[in-house]
């Protein structure tokens, strides 16, 4: 645990260094506290409390301000765009997203271990996306968003309602992978979302299935339980969304898949998807 911890701060530290930040402790005159012998009269102590108040407050660097620590819906972060992406240039258009992307150092996880940038999968036409929280170790070696064992329920889920894994589109808020899967920090999920907001935009799914509170808090902007955001229609970036368990937490809790079903019932009956026959 030490060490994960220890990975974490490394990758903090060699981050801020990375975006210019060497002095970070050197904001303002430091305040030299003299060592007294014997305790300070009242009178003496408001002196100083006095002398305190009067320092000027030094001011917080630009990037410690918000949107960092802000919870932005995914419709309030950027207008959306005037013209659409055609059709038969979807493809193209997330293809020059993943090139902006590149070889990313533009938050802590390229430093915490990251193997593989996991920007996306599926059908860049797709009328349903799904988002994820961030790529596990699975997806870490492969590259491919969903391919470890919650990816397996997800692509059952998938052909609960009638579809086939290559006609969905699925992303995740994070592209990188957070060290032993913790969640992503908000300095990460913000610094990222500025892609999947693009993805979402080129694809122009019809349905956005959100998986878990980590995509429902980001896509959406408020951080509410997931009973308090199922069962009912959201939208984001022109599309309908709902709000459903992640498959990891349905792995563990499969007396839950249930409740998932009937999110997922919600989409087929918005996008007239049948089940398939059992046989
Ligand atoms: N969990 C996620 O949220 N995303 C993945 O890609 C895999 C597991």
């Amino acid at each position: 645990m030490a060490g994960e911890a220890e990975q974490q701060l490394r990758a903090y530290v060699d981050y801020l260094r990375d975006i210019g930040v060497h002095d970070f402790y050197r904001r303002g005159e430091p305040v030299h506290a003299e060592i007294s012998p014997t305790p300070p009269t009242a009178v003496e102590a408001a002196g100083v409390v006095e002398e305190l108040e009067a320092a000027p407050v030094p001011s917080r660097p630009a990037f410690l301000e918000p949107p960092i620590a802000t919870l932005v819906s995914f419709d309030d972060l950027a207008p959306l765009p005037e013209s659409r992406v055609t059709p038969e240039h979807k493809a193209e258009a997330l293809a020059a997203i993943k090139e902006d992307i590149g070889d990313c150092t533009r938050c802590p996880l390229a430093y915490a271990g990251r193997r593989t940038i996991v920007f996306g999968d599926g059908d860049a036409n797709a009328r349903l996306m799904f988002v994820g929280e961030g790529p596990g170790a699975d997806e870490d070696t492969s590259g491919i968003p969903f391919v470890g064992k919650a990816g397996q329920l997800l692509n059952n889920m998938i052909q609960a309602m009638g579809l086939k894994r290559e006609q969905v589109y699925i992303a995740n808020v994070v592209k990188c992978r957070p060290p032993a899967n913790r969640v992503p920090e908000p300095v990460e999920a913000n610094t990222c979302d500025q892609f999947l907001l693009q993805q979402i935009d080129v694809v122009q799914p019809q349905v956005v299935v959100a998986l878990g509170a980590t995509a429902a808090m980001y896509l959406l902007g408020v951080k509410q339980s997931l009973s308090a955001l199922r069962g009912r229609w959201h939208r984001c970036r022109g599309a309908k969304l709902v709000v459903t368990y992640h498959p990891a937490f349905l792995l563990r809790d499969p007396r839950m898949k249930s409740e998932a079903w009937k999110d997922l019932q919600m989409v087929m009956g918005e996008m007239g998807l049948k089940a398939p026959a059992k046989g």
